[in-house]
């Protein structure tokens, strides 16, 4: 992804072509551009430092290529870039930037200086503008890299300032497109400092599992399944979650074409479709997937973000991409036994996650307090919690107690697995497995009581069993607590 120091940088010929427009709308869409220009000019270690959620300073700091000195003007120009000359470029991009206008943008709404230097430039040289005017540009003493510092961003655009979220989401937002990055380039060493205290700090690995360690936890990352496929059309590799990491919503999932983090409804639909037989249908699949494709049968210039992209094939990619993702899921999780636990065989998450948890999870001397749980800091604690450790009245207690129980039974009692066998205990109705294991679609229990047949949801179950745990672990005291590299916000 790195683009050539040797390549000046131009005005792109036929830039009417390119989709452009608003492209920063919070502090995290700066942040979001900065790192991608990092990325694209080769660094190996980016900084973010930020101040005041972002509003105040964002810093971006990179060992990249650096910007040639006559050019250093021009990149704040609008539709000047040294990826492409052309939109017919696009066909075969490979940089996350393409269209010469972020630097633009985001120099009209605040005040910016930047200081870079080449690696032959014996010099390195800064440049300060405000509100899009050049201040000053002069020669100054510089590291290898670029260095650009966003200050008082929609100073002179009040309305938009106003339409910014709480300080905590967004933060949040500019934790979220940094973790994107932290699993996509894991070699890259990221770090984000806030306010002064480190928030993340993405050692560089070459393991996409030991991000997704620090930025999702444990569960996740014991619970993905390595996968990779080639096809004509694609190749596609990632990590496929357990059935039982299903969530609520598709957010902790991410789908990177080339390298780019994007939002694709198609990938997404093809991913629900695989999990069809294992999850339930309100439910979203785990999922982090890497597509590379010839960039000519992708478009990314659909959207000024980036973000939104089309296939050339649309209709293909996604009957195609449903039924691998469709093999690989049945072929990975569909040798549940009766308890829905995965095999061990199958899962092996590999010996390096195994180590690298154990490592991160040695206790220290030092309490291991996340910089953003500190009081001193604005960021409120209910950021912290994982929704699934906040306990809730329970109002149904009878229905709780025996979705809860079954599965309990079945995995102590092996004799009640028997068609034959009633289940029998206190405040419970009556029932029996209809046959030896009793599955259906390896998704319910099918039981028969004595006034009807019952249905039992075994991932609804698993949940249920999991929260009593946490819910009386919270009672107790003794919560399971794993620091993230990313606090997850809950909005
Ligand atoms: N950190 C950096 N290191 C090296 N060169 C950079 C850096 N940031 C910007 N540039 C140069 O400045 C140019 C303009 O950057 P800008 O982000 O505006 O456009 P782009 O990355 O080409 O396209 P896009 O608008 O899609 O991001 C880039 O093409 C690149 O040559
Ligand atoms: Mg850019």
């Amino acid at each position: 992804m790195s683009s050539s120091p040797l390549r000046r940088i131009k005005e792109i010929s036929d830039y009417q072509k390119i989709a452009a427009g608003e492209v920063i709308e919070r502090p995290a869409s700066v942040v979001k551009e900065l790192v991608e220009n990092s990325i694209d000019a080769g660094a190996t270690q980016i900084t973010i430092n930020i101040q005041n959620f972002g509003k105040f300073v964002i810093k971006v700091i990179d060992d990249g290529c650096g910007i040639h000195p006559d050019d250093v003007e021009i990149a704040f120009l609008p539709h000047t870039s040294n990826k492409i000359r052309s939109a017919m470029e696009l066909n075969d991009l490979h940089s996350l930037g393409f269209r010469g206008e972020a630097l633009y943008s985001i120099c009209s709404i605040s005040k910016v200086e930047l200081i870079t230097k080449t690696q032959t430039d014996s010099q390195g040289i800064k440049i300060e503008l405000d509100g899009g005017v050049v201040k000053s540009v002069e020669k100054t003493a510089a590291v290898p890299g670029t260095a650009i510092k966003i200050r008082d961003l929609f100073y002179n655009t009040p309305v938009r300032y106003k339409f910014l979220k709480s300080d905590r989401v967004e933060l949040g937002h500019i934790t979220d497109i940094i973790s994107r990055y932290v699993i996509a380039y894991p070699k890259i060493n990221f770090k984000l400092v806030h306010n002064s205290k480190p928030i993340l700090s993405s050692p560089s690995s070459s393991d996409h599992l030991h991000a997704i360690f620090d930025i999702y936890g444990k569960d996740y990352a014991k619970n993905c399944v390595k996968f990779s496929y080639q096809h004509d059309l694609f190749e596609i590799e990632g990590y496929l979650g357990d059935p039982k990491l299903a969530q609520s919503t598709s957010h902790s999932s991410s789908v990177f074409i080339n390298q780019r983090f994007v939002v694709s409804p198609t990938v997404h639909e093809a991913m629900k479709y695989g999990y069809k037989d294992y999850i339930m249908l309100n439910k979203h699949p785990y999922y982090i997937v890497f597509l590379t494709m010839d960039p000519a049968k992708v478009d990314f210039n659909i959207h000024p973000t980036k973000k939104v992209v089309r296939f050339e094939q649309e209709e293909i990619v996604l009957a195609t991409l449903s039924e691998v993702i469709r093999a690989q899921v049945n072929k990975i999780f569909g040798k549940t036994n009766t308890t829905g636990q995965l095999d061990e065989t199958v899962r092996s998450p590999g010996k390096t996650i195994e180590q690298y948890i154990q490592m991160k999870e040695k206790p220290s001397v030092e309490p291991q307090t996340s910089p953003i749980e500190s009081p001193s800091n604005n960021v409120s604690k209910s950021t912290l919690k994982p929704s699934k450790s906040i306990p809730s009245k329970e109002k149904n207690t009878k229905k709780v107690s025996l979705i809860a129980i079954v599965p309990k039974l079945l995995v102590e009692s092996p004799k009640y697995t028997s068609r034959d066998e009633w289940i029998q205990t206190k405040s419970f109705p009556k029932m029996r497995l209809i046959s030896e294991s009793g599955q259906l679609n390896k998704v319910y229990f099918v039981f028969e009581g004595e006034d009807g047949y019952y249905i039992l949801d075994m991932h609804a179950a698993d949940e249920r069993i999991n929260f009593e745990k946490e819910q009386n672990a919270y009672q107790k005291g003794g919560m399971r607590k794993q620091r993230l590299i990313v606090p997850f916000t809950i909005e």
